[in-house]
């Protein structure tokens, strides 16, 4: 199969990308699209057979449920069942950070077909904030499931590019956002009921910690984070957030003192910097053979979130025999930036 990409860097470029996503959605195909986060593989959520194109095109197993996007807090009723209890805190999430990069846990309703939630009881609903992705879920005037498009268990593509290396000769069409502004994918929360622990206020599971971070949720709800628990005990809280995730072909070791490096002579390495500074000691640990800055100067958390899994596809690209990634920050972001890096970590199920 060709593979299309469709370019939306003028106004007439872009009226045609989303008139041809849309078609080949309305026809149940499958078509990736930029978001804020990452780039998704999109199809109709209401149609079974277009959405088991996702998990072909992906390799994806089937018992790993999809995020599904809606057009905004209004078309939330569409796929989910609010239950009364989390009226509140749902609406209140949904106000503040809608469209954007939170994805809630809901109770599903009777619409979505088994195959997007993996035949859980639940679906998980965004918005994202990208405004192509917007049009396009707008025009179609149905819900979109999207994982990220990339192949399972490897690194997100957060550029039209990068989709194409991941997807390419698998999928009919890429529209070509540009590079994705944030880089990592949304953060996904379970709302759960007030409890006599959370002293009157709704619970959040923390699932999968994104560009949202604790301490903008802690504010509205006792927050319980599963997130980095799931990668300690390998217990499956939440479908696909456990063993190897997020993986380059090349193996990577998290290296959180520089002092534990002992480089094999005979092997070439690659360093994903931070900040790219002598005085953190990673730099000058070794005469690497490839070094990408992830945030270089600033230490902005939110810069090393964006160039992220850019950086990483380039130094799995670079053909060195291991790439060793220095700790960042867990100061917002950071934090999710840390729990990628160690499910990238995981070397077992690696294909
Ligand atoms: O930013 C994002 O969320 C991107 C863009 C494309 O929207 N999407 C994304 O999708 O990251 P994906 O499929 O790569 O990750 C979704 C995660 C999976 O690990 C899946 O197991 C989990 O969400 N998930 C989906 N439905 C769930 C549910 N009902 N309960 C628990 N986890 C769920
Ligand atoms: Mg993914």
């Amino acid at each position: 199969m060709d593979t299309k990409i469709v370019r939306t860097d003028s106004e007439e470029a872009r009226t045609h990308a989303v008139g041809q996503a849309v078609a080949e959605l309305r026809s149940g195909g499958v078509v990736a699209l930029p978001t804020e986060t990452v780039y998704g593989l999109a199809a109709d959520a209401f149609n079974a057979e277009a959405v088991a194109k996702i998990f072909a095109a992906k390799d994806r197993p089937r018992f790993d449920p999809l995020i599904v996007h809606v057009r905004g807090q209004k078309a939330l009723k569409e796929v989910a069942d609010v239950p009364q209890e989390l009226k509140k805190i749902v609406r209140s999430l949904t106000e503040l950070f809608w469209p954007g990069p939170l994805t809630l846990v809901l109770p599903k309703n009777e619409n979505v077909p088994d195959i997007v939630t993996a035949g859980l009881p639940t679906v998980a609903v965004r918005c994202s904030q990208h405004e192509i992705f917007g049009e396009i879920v707008a025009t179609l005037g149905r819900p979109i499931a999207a994982p990220s498009a990339n192949r399972f268990g490897r690194i997100s593509p957060t550029s039209a590019a990068a989709v194409a290396s991941e997807l390419g000769g698998r999928i009919p069409l890429i529209v070509d956002g540009g590079a994705c502004a944030r880089g990592i994918e949304s953060t996904i929360v379970r709302p759960l009921p007030p409890t006599e622990t959370s002293k009157g206020k709704a619970t959040l599971q923390i699932l999968r910690s994104g560009p949202i971070g604790s301490n903008d949720l802690k504010r509205y709800a006792h927050l319980e984070m599963v997130a980095n628990e799931a990668v300690s005990e390998n217990a499956p809280q939440a479908p696909g957030l456990l063993a190897s995730h997020y993986a380059p072909l090349t193996p990577l070791r998290l290296l959180e003192k520089p002092e534990d490096f002992s480089p094999d002579p005979d092997k070439s390495y690659g360093l994903l910097s931070y900040r790219g500074k002598k005085k953190d000691g990673y730099v000058k640990l070794h005469d690497w053979d490839e070094i990408e800055i992830l945030s270089p100067g600033s230490g902005k958390t939110s810069e090393a979130a964006l160039r992220f899994f850019f950086l990483l596809r380039q130094l799995d690209e670079s053909g060195v025999d291991e790439i060793i990634a220095e700790p960042v920050s867990e100061f917002g972001v950071g934090a999710a930036i840390m729990e990628r890096l160690r499910r990238a970590a995981i070397q077992e199920d690696r294909a």
